[in-house]
């Protein structure tokens, strides 16, 4: 199927069963044209890198509430933020939030930079986190990729290669299937099928909006992807 009909496909799976997550816009707001917030989107990513949802929820509403903007962000001190952090661990992207809000401010006029080539620039912000606040928050049609998207493009395509020799086929894939439209909606979409769908072990295969298109389902072992280098 080209590109096209497998991202509508996934993107009106996403309408009815996305996940509800507090740094995720409401229902009501996306239909008012809201656009979210990249200060929450990007706070968010950085507590999901390592962490899981469950483990960030808590912890997002804590720092949301304490400091709303960056310029709240920026005015803490690393000892308030990284007190506030306690209990998350991987402490230097707590020491990265701090540095990256003082950038913000000093560099870029207290606004976030607004491609992901020039987020990739502030502290703490690499590939993946600097591509999900474009597409998120900023509508740029980059591939975002974590490790459920991985896993979900490996088995989408059934690629042969091993992980990580397989990274850029599968960026490469991610990129050829994001849409220009709604590439945000796109990645999460994406994660959320990998998080409830298909997951690594025993995948819903049955409910997966994509299961018409799926290399490694015809093949009849999902589970084999991504392919486990031999050690
Ligand atoms: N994991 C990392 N980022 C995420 C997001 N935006 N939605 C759901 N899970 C995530």
């Amino acid at each position: 199927l080209i590109a096209n009909e497998i991202s509508s496909r996934l993107l009106d799976w996403y309408g009815v069963h996305h996940r509800i997550l507090p740094w995720r816009l409401s229902p009501s707001d996306q239909l008012a044209g809201k656009k979210p917030d990249p200060y929450a989107v990007w706070l968010s990513e950085i507590m999901l890198q390592q962490t899981t949802v469950e483990a960030v929820k808590s912890y997002y509403y804590t720092f949301i509430q304490r400091w709303p903007n960056i310029r709240a962000m920026a005015a803490a001190s690393e000892d308030e933020i990284l007190r506030a952090w306690a209990g998350l661990g991987y402490y230097s992207r707590a020491r990265n939030l701090k540095k990256a809000a003082d950038a913000i401010m000093a560099k870029h006029g207290g606004r976030f930079p607004e491609t992901a080539a020039a987020l990739k620039t502030l502290p703490g912000i690499g590939d993946y986190t600097s591509a999900a606040i474009a597409a998120i928050a900023f509508g740029e049609p980059i591939a975002v990729v974590d490790g459920n998207i991985e896993r979900v493009i490996a088995r989408l395509y059934a690629i042969a290669t091993p992980l990580p020799a397989a990274k850029a086929e599968i960026r490469q894939r991610m990129g050829a299937l994001t849409p220009e439209q709604r590439p945000g909606d796109f990645a999460q979409a994406m994660m959320d099928l990998g998080a409830m769908i298909c997951t690594p072990r025993r995948p819903a295969c049955s409910l997966c909006p994509l299961n018409r298109d799926c290399a490694a389902l015809a093949g009849h072992d999902p589970e084999l992807f991504p392919v486990k280098a031999p050690k």
